[in-house]
């Protein structure tokens, strides 16, 4: 396959996921990985084995018995903490959880696209020239936010308090920026233990678990046939008969839906647009769709290119349940893994010149919401607030142009954009 990406050799020695060039452009040092390194131990923050090619990257999401979320995780958790949820758990447990909550959230999304218009078109700023705007914090991440309150079917009040939690709680997975970075300083926090970022995550993963709980003893905040009130309708239906489904499940996966189901949208209408902007014939052949009606014959490759080039969420972690060997590497039983879809999906063994945004490439082999048992149960609504986000954009909103550098995110496991100003013209 034709491959004209540039390379750039990383100091394997003090190799850092978190410095500045990485974050704002990992793909160069991911290509040199692939090629000479695809399986590599990254000792700073992270202790992990990082895994870099997509066929490696595939077969770790593929095979569930060995790479799992948990190691010895078919047992409950203990000490009163949550049970696991669907994306925290393994094995049966897993299949179970999934064969009830998928037709859940199905029928929670029931009808959706007109409450997301209608969200998307709120936002719409009544703007003149010269003012500015910041796209995520105005518009990509109000959108999927508040589109996920209403598929969640929690009222608004309460939802704004989550949602603060749910920032915390994505903001302590990074260790630059999160919870010990202001506690302590950043240069102390790099030298800490993974354990301890590990406990943080979890102080305000309690938080935000207490808060959902609460929730559900204050019913008239939930909206009926929505996929809380759902979950818990099927606590009541499921007593007395052989399924397992308590109120702690639907807190656990409240908790967990509310952290998967709305950032990395955020994420990917802001490198989306970016980088649809960068690409004019892309950006003229869209609005032409958009203005005769056609973007449904177009949408679906331009959204799996947008997951593609810049995946939302960039890297997945498992750990071995057996001694195994991965890309020519052995990995003993416990450790984990860190695959990087973000890589995977410009590999050039399965995607042509994979460093051009192309909109009409076959995108077969895309990893972005995963693959396998666990691959993403909300695709459905990403695909269907992208392109009412993106028509809103180009059609309803006054004319824009990006406005300076946009500012990255710098958690390395995902790709985003914490500012993004647009000025219109
Ligand atoms: C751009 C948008 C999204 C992206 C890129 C994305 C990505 C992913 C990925 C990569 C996984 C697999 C994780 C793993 O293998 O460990 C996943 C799982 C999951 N996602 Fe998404 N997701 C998105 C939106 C959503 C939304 C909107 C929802 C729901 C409202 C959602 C709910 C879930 C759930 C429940 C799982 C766990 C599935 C399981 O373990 O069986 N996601 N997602």
């Amino acid at each position: 396959m034709k491959d004209d990406s540039t390379t750039i050799v990383p100091d394997l020695a003090n190799f850092d996921a978190h410095a500045p060039a990485f974050i704002s452009d990992p793909y160069p040092t991911y290509k040199w990985f692939r090629e000479n390194e695809p399986v590599f131990w990254v000792e700073k923050d992270y202790q992990s084995f990082w895994v870099f090619r997509h066929e490696d990257v595939k077969q770790v999401l593929d095979t569930p018995d060995i790479w799992v979320k948990e190691v010895g995780s078919e047992s409950e958790p203990q000490n009163g903490a949550l049970t696991k949820s669907l994306f925290a758990s393994d094995g049966e447990r897993h299949e179970k959880l999934r064969g009830l909550l998928a037709p859940l959230l199905k029928e929670s999304i029931v009808d959706l696209n007109s409450t997301i218009f209608s969200i998307a078109e709120s936002l719409v700023p009544a703007a003149k020239p010269g003012d500015d705007f910041n796209l995520i914090a105005e518009f990509a991440q109000p959108l999927p936010s508040h589109t996920l309150a209403h598929v969640l079917g929690v009222k608004h009040e309460s939802w704004e308090k989550i949602e603060q939690l749910v920032e915390k709680v994505i903001l302590a997975n990074d260790p630059a920026r999160g919870k010990l970075a202001r506690g302590v300083g950043g240069g102390a926090m790099l030298s800490m233990r993974l354990g301890a970022l590990v406990a943080a995550i979890a102080e305000e993963y309690d938080v935000l678990g207490v808060a959902l709980h609460a929730l559900l003893e204050v019913p008239d905040q939930l909206l009926p046939g929505k996929m809380i009130s759902l979950m818990v309708d099927l606590v009541e239906k499921s007593k007395g008969t052989d399924v397992d489904f308590t109120i702690r499940d639907v807190s656990a996966n409240s908790m967990s839906l509310s952290l998967a189901g709305y950032f990395t949208t955020t994420h990917v209408m802001g490198t989306g647009l970016v980088n649809l902007l960068n690409h004019p014939q892309s950006l003229a052949a869209v609005r032409s769709a958009f203005e005769e009606n056609s973007s449904s014959d177009i949408m679906p490759g331009v959204v799996n290119e947008m997951l593609r080039y810049d995946a939302p969420i960039h890297v997945i972690d498992r750990f071995a349940n057996e001694d195994t060997q991965l890309g020519g590497v052995m990995i003993k039983k416990g450790q984990k893994i860190a695959a990087v879809v973000g890589s995977a999906n410009r590999d050039a063994e399965v995607f042509e010149n994979p460093d051009s945004f192309n909109i009409s490439r076959d995108t077969t082999g895309l990893l972005s919401f995963g693959h396998g048992i666990h691959q993403c149960l909300g695709a459905q609504m990403l695909r269907q607030e992208l392109p009412i986000a993106l028509e809103c954009l180009l059609t309803r909103f006054p004319p824009f142009e990006i406005e300076d550098n946009p500012i990255w995110q710098t958690d390395p496991y995902f790709r985003g954009y914490t500012d993004l100003k647009l000025r219109f013209k």
